[in-house]
C-alpha cells in the first residue's frame, strides 16, 4: 500500500480529463499529501472497480460520464442536493467504513457565476437550455439562489416538464421548447446541453436577452463556444465557458474529502493556460 491517500476520477472517457492536475494543484497548494489519478472504467464494471478501489484503501472518487448514476447507487449515503439530482460525482470513504455520495456540480457553477465572475442570481429570469443529466444536476442549487424565475428548454420538451416538476417545490420553474422561448426576455441564460460537442447550438430566437444579460456555458475549450459566440452575437453583458464550473465543483470535493478549502483563482488559471 502507497503511503499517500488515493483519489481517482472514474469516467468513460476520461483520457481528456483535467481533475488530476486541479486535484494536484490543491494538493500542492494546501500542503495535502494524496495521489490522484484518472481511471477509465469498463462500461458494465463500475460497481466492482470502485468497490475494489475503497476495499484497498482508496479514500474517495470523483466520477464523470456515463457513471454518475451507478455511483449514485453505489453510495450508502447521500447528501440531500445529490438525492435531488438523482446523480453523484463525488464518493467519500466514511470513518464507519461507508461510502458517503454528493454531487458538487451545482454548488460549483454557482460559486463560478456568483464568487468568481461577480453575476448576481437572486431575482434575475433564468433560462436553462438542456434537460439532460448536466442540468438535472445544477438546478437545486441554482433555484437555492433565489432567482425570480428559471424556464428550462429543451429540444425534446416532455423531458423539459418533467425535470422542471421535479424540482417545482425549490422555486418558480417550468419547462418549454425552444419555440416557446420567442418574445420572452431573460437576464441569465445557462447552455447546459450537449450541442458544442458536435460544434451546433440549440435554435434560439433573436432578441431574447434583457440589456444586462449573463451568458454561460457549461462546457468549455481553448475557444469560445458555438453558444458563446451566439451570446456575444447578441451583445450579451458578459459571457463565459464553465472552466471555472469544473475547477469549483473540484474545490467542493476536495473540501469533503480534506476538510479543506483550496484557492480556486491560481487553478483556474493555470487550467486555461493548459487548454491553449
Ligand atoms: P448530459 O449528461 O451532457 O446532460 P444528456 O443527458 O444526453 O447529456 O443530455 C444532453 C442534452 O443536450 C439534452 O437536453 C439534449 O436534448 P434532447 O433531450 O432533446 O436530446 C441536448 N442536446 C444535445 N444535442 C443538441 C443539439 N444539437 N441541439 C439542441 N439540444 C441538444
Amino acid at each position: 500500500m502507497e503511503s499517500k491517500d488515493q483519489y481517482a476520477v472514474y469516467g468513460n472517457p476520461v483520457k481528456h480529463s483535467k481533475s488530476p492536475q486541479i486535484h494536484a494543484a490543491f494538493a500542492e497548494q494546501t500542503g495535502q499529501q494524496l495521489h490522484y489519478r484518472a481511471h477509465k472504467v469498463e462500461l458494465e464494471r463500475f460497481a466492482e472497480t470502485a468497490g475494489q478501489f475503497f476495499s484497498h484503501g482508496g479514500k474517495g472518487l470523483n466520477i464523470t460520464v456515463p457513471f454518475k448514476l451507478d455511483a449514485f447507487e453505489f453510495a450508502d449515503q447521500l447528501s440531500g442536493r445529490a438525492r435531488r439530482a438523482g446523480a453523484v460525482n463525488t464518493l467519500a470513504l466514511q470513518e464507519d467504513g461507508s461510502i458517503y455520495g454528493d454531487n458538487t456540480d451545482g454548488v460549483g457553477l454557482v460559486r463560478d457565476m456568483h464568487d468568481n465572475l461577480g453575476w448576481e442570481l437572486s431575482g434575475r429570469r433564468v433560462l436553462v437550455l438542456g434537460a439532460g443529466g448536466a442540468v438535472r444536476g445544477i438546478l437545486g442549487p441554482l433555484l437555492k439562489q433565489g432567482p425570480a424565475h428559471v424556464l428550462v428548454a429543451n429540444r425534446t420538451v416532455d423531458k423539459a416538464q418533467s425535470l422542471a416538476a421535479h424540482f417545482d417545490s425549490l422555486g418558480n420553474i417550468a419547462g418549454c421548447s425552444y419555440d416557446g422561448l420567442a418574445g420572452g426576455q431573460f437576464d441569465l441564460i445557462i447552455n447546459g446541453t450537449s450541442a458544442s460537442m458536435s460544434g451546433d447550438l440549440p435554435p434560439l430566437p433573436h432578441h431574447i436577452l434583457s440589456t444586462e444579460a449573463c451568458a454561460y456555458d457549461m462546457m468549455y475549450g481553448p475557444e469560445p463556444t458555438p453558444f458563446m459566440r451566439w451570446a456575444a452575437g447578441e451583445t450579451a453583458w458578459a459571457v463565459s465557458d464553465g472552466l471555472g464550473m469544473l475547477v469549483e465543483q473540484a474545490a467542493e470535493s476536495f473540501c469533503i474529502w480534506r476538510g479543506v478549502r483550496p484557492d480556486t483563482k491560481p487553478v483556474i488559471e493555470l487550467v486555461r493556460q493548459s487548454l491553449s
